[in-house]
């Protein structure tokens, strides 16, 4: 048999053959490209996304459920150990004439008779940042929403300035009280929580954070439980969230407690 015959449409076991293997290849192209990721990938919606999809080219993925925004807003504003420092007499002047209209709940000169916190003595930066926090929405308030609705970043500042002018109540611990409560002296280091004052004063001030003493008892108690359950989340980086959710319910007791004593 010589080479010509061989390769020839006329010699039936030539042509067989290779319809046999040209067979099988399609079969396993068929298979490979087109049925088994169809049974893979049900969303692929052509021929063509299959075959694209077997040799590994990245089709845009059409994009079904809308972005979700964050769940919780939290603060916008940075603070700062100088911010609002050397207030000017002016600005103080002006801040006062603004508190006309704050007095009916935070008491003429800053200190409250309600369960409503008193201004009087605070850190002019925790001012600043509250009123910022309740016009931005990022510490929720009802109330204080409508009466910072309309203040300007200048107002704020002014009223800051005015209300820290103002003498604070100070704190009230007569000696045979003992030394207050651990969670307030000490903190619980194995729960990484620091000693109140190491943040909120008498020991050292952490820019932004509130002058405690004084304040009514059920005002603290209830922002404690706020930062815990996360309604109150305008702490920058979840600095008091993380402690309060760390705190037992006794201890938050103690804490609004020894800091609501007064005379
Ligand atoms: C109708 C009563 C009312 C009036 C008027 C009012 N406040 Fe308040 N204010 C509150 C209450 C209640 C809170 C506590 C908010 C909370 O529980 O979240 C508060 C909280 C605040 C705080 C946060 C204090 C802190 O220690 O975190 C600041 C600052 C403040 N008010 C400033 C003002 C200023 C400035 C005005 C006037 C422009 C004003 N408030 C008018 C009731 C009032
Ligand atoms: C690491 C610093 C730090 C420590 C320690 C700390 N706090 Fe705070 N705390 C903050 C900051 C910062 C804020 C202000 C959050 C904001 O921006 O609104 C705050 C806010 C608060 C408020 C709300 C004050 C107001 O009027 O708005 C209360 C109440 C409070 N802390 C209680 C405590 C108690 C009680 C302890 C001790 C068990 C404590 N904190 C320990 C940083 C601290």
């Amino acid at each position: 048999m010589s080479a010509g015959r061989l390769v020839s449409l006329r010699n039936p076991w030539f042509t067989t053959s290779v319809a046999l293997t040209a067979a099988i290849a399609l079969g396993a192209v068929y298979t490979g490209f087109v049925w088994l990721p169809s049974q893979t990938n049900a969303g692929l919606q052509s021929v063509w996304d299959t075959i694209c999809s077997a040799a590994g080219v990245q089709r845009a993925v059409p994009v079904t459920e809308a972005v979700m925004p964050a769940a919780t807003q939290t603060t916008q504003v940075v603070v700062t150990p100088q911010m609002l420092h050397n207030a000017s007499a002016e600005s103080i002047g002006r801040g006062a004439t603004f508190a006309l209209r704050c007095t009916t709940c935070h008491g003429a000169r800053g200190l409250s008779e309600a369960e409503v916190p008193n201004l009087a003595g605070q850190y002019v930066a925790a001012i600043y940042k509250q009123l910022q926090d309740f016009k931005s929405g990022a510490r929720p308030s009802v109330v204080m929403a409508s009466f910072v609705a309309d203040l300007s970043d200048p107002d704020m500042r002014d009223l800051a300035a005015y209300y820290a002018y103002l003498p604070r109540p100070p704190g009230y611990h007569p000696a045979n009280d003992g030394l207050g409560p651990q969670i307030v002296t000490n903190g619980a280091p194995m729960r990484s929580i620091a000693a109140c004052g190491s943040c909120h004063g008498r020991l050292d001030n952490k820019a932004g954070s509130a002058w405690l003493e004084g304040q009514p008892a059920a005002y603290l108690r209830t922002q404690l439980q706020a930062f815990a359950s996360g309604a109150r989340h305008n702490d920058i980086s979840g600095q008091m969230r993380n402690i309060a959710r760390q705190m037992k319910q006794p201890e938050i007791e103690a804490a609004a407690a020894y800091y609501a004593n007064q005379p």
